[in-house]
């Protein structure tokens, strides 16, 4: 059993928490966080855009209480350490405790900039522990299947692809920081990134990328929505949208289609991974069981008893889809269609 550290308390740190709770390979141990309710036990503040209402009065018997997370990280119980804190202090809390030989589970995005993201596989390889990006929809059932279908090759190669993933304004966050791209990188690094990362696992890392933006129209001069284009020679049309500008009752939906071949592969409108043959009748995919954050979770959890990397998600295929934002966002700015480097 793997004994985990939670750094941040949040929406994700609390699903984390209960997909550990439900694992029979690993138990949590200690968590850390600024807010001391959190720390005694209640989470009734935790909101997000999926799952139930937080409660009140969470159990803690046996588990480790710090406000700073550098105490959780020192703390010899503490084998593995999971960051569910905003991104901007990622790279401060991955590298302490990869320099402390410990393994981390860290959430996407891997970093808001390039610099941090380098400096977070610099201390991965330097280290006894590895370093594993929560990029769940590799993990996601729908998602995961399509990629499967698309690698089998049964419906011929792709033609085109459309994904789109958006929902509500998030206002609720620890203090707001979702709404300050200094601390989000605004939708395109919060949410948008998700799609990214999957065109990038199913296609490869596009050769370059055309989008448009809405600037500030919630945010403070951050990207809320976005339409892309990735530029593949010889390959499939692509293109993403991901936007946090619905209205406050919207639900959140995260959509794809894709047009192979010999078939359409379509996970949308409420409907399940639908694969629908040029010719035949329709058939709904069998994803199998599980959900994509406990997937994730078990998986890294394997890759850990066994002391070996990911080979679904890499430190580098994260930053990878940080490059590639990057890229989205100089397009928006300068109106030109913008090569990844
Ligand atoms: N994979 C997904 O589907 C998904 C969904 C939502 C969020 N996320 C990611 O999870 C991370 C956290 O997001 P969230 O929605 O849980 O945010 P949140 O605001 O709900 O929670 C953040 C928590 O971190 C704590 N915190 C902040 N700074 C801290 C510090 N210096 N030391 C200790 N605790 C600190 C806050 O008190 C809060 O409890 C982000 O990287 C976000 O992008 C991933």
């Amino acid at each position: 059993m793997a004994k985990v550290g939670i750094i941040g308390i949040g929406f994700m740190g609390k699903m984390h928490f209960g997909v550990y709770k439900a694992s029979d390979k690993a138990e949590v141990v200690a968590i850390a966080d600024v807010d001391e309710k959190k720390l005694a036990g209640d989470w009734s503040a935790i909101a997000g855009n999926i799952g139930a209402p937080s409660a009140k009065n969470v159990d803690l018997t046996g588990i480790s209480t710090y406000q700073d997370p550098e105490d959780l990280i020192a703390d010899p119980n503490v084998e593995v350490i999971d960051v569910c804190t905003p991104p901007r202090s990622h790279a401060r809390w991955v590298i302490a405790a990869l320099d402390e030989g410990k393994s981390v589970i860290c959430e996407k995005p891997i970093a808001l900039s390039l610099e941090d993201a380098q400096k977070m596989i610099v201390a991965a390889e330097g280290s006894d522990g590895n370093l594993y990006i929560a990029h769940c929809i590799r993990f996601w059932p729908e998602y995961a299947a399509a990629k499967r279908i698309i690698d089998e090759g049964e419906y011929g190669k792709v033609n085109s692809a459309t994904f789109r993933r958006v929902g509500a304004t998030p206002t609720w966050g620890w203090q707001n920081w979702f709404l300050d791209p200094e601390r989000s990188g605004g939708a395109i690094a919060d949410l948008h990134i998700h799609d990214v990362d999957f065109i990038n696992y199913v296609f490869g890392i596009p050769k370059a990328v055309f989008a448009r933006g809405l600037v500030g129209a919630i945010s403070r001069n951050g990207i809320d929505q976005i339409v892309a284009q990735y530029i593949y020679d010889d390959g499939p049309i692509v293109s993403a949208e991901g936007s946090w500008l619905c209205g406050k009752t919207a639900p959140f939906s995260m959509t794809f289609t894709i047009e192979l071949e010999g078939a359409t592969l379509d996970f949308s409108a409420g409907n399940p991974l639908t694969v629908y043959p040029k010719d035949g009748e329709a058939q709904v995919v069998d994803v199998g069981e599980g959900d994509g954050y406990s997937l994730e979770i078990e998986h890294f959890l394997d890759c850990i008893a066994a002391g070996k990397p990911s080979e679904i998600i890499s430190p580098e295929d994260a930053a990878a889809a940080l490059r590639v934002i990057e890229a989205e966002k100089e397009s928006v700015r300068t109106g030109q269609v913008v090569e990844i480097g």
